[in-house]
């Protein structure tokens, strides 16, 4: 795994963070050491696709970057008939995630989409991924990605949504903050790091409070929510279609 140094050299203009082959090179390194929880999510997704995914559905992977999330689905799902599609509009992810997935999975299976994540139809899909990327779409346009990805899921299917999150409270807010950049200086980023990478990507990751988020998900259509998993300001919840 390559090592993330990217914010390690002091630079006059911080430029706004992007996804492209320099962050594409060290993504696992960077996800696992700036995610809290990233390394107990990746597996708990197949553990509940076991439970959800239905035989000879979709399942999508909104946002997959390399593909870690379908492979963790693909590897606890394997008895059942399941199309992947892995959607992402960064070529330099796709490309990685293409060679890394069509080494650990039937081709057949895998359908490959460098688009938005707005522009793709979802269809006879029971299990949809979402694992912190709704993050990076314009607020305004989030509750019509959800309510096309309800529209696609068929009933008893679920959404996971994995998002960093805010809080109304100032305090306990700045407390997530501080635990959140104490995790990565234990990770190894140095002050500089932490202090670089915040300020590339404060305009693009815009977070919503987790409150935000369930009232979104019902107003579009789904039944029930479950937060299953938090770690300081980090969390995933279940959305379920009835
Ligand atoms: C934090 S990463 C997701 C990590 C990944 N899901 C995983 O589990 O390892 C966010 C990804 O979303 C992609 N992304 C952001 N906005 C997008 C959009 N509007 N359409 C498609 N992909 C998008 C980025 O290119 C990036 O690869």
């Amino acid at each position: 795994m390559k090592q993330d140094d990217l914010f390690s050299v002091a630079q006059n203009t911080v430029a706004d963070f992007s996804f492209d082959d320099a962050v594409a090179d060290v993504f696992p390194d960077m996800l696992r050491r700036s995610i809290p929880g990233y390394e107990n999510i990746i597996p708990m997704l197949g553990v509940l696709a076991r439970v959800y995914a239905q035989d000879n559905t979709r399942v999508y992977d909104l946002g997959c970057s390399l593909g870690a999330a379908t492979l963790s689905v693909h590897r606890q799902t394997r008895e059942l008939s399941l199309e992947y599609i892995c959607v992402d509009n960064s070529s330099a992810m796709i490309k990685r995630c293409e060679s890394t997935l069509k080494r650990h999975m039937p081709t057949t299976s895998l359908k490959l989409i460098c688009d938005d994540i707005q522009n793709v139809a979802i269809e006879n899909a029971s299990v949809v991924l979402l694992n912190f990327t709704l993050q990076f779409l314009p607020p305004e346009t989030r509750l019509s990605l959800l309510k096309n990805i309800y529209q696609g899921l068929n009933s008893g299917g679920i959404l996971i949504l994995s998002e960093k999150l805010i809080d109304n409270d100032s305090e306990v807010n700045q407390l997530f903050i501080d635990w959140h950049h104490e995790f990565k200086r234990a990770n190894g980023y140095s002050d500089l790091e932490i202090s670089q990478k915040r300020a590339s990507i404060e305009n693009v990751l815009i977070p919503d409070t987790l409150q935000v988020h369930q009232r979104r998900l019902i107003e579009a259509g789904f039944f029930k929510t479950y937060q299953w998993f938090q770690a300081f300001n980090f969390s995933s919840l279940i959305a379920l279609k009835q």
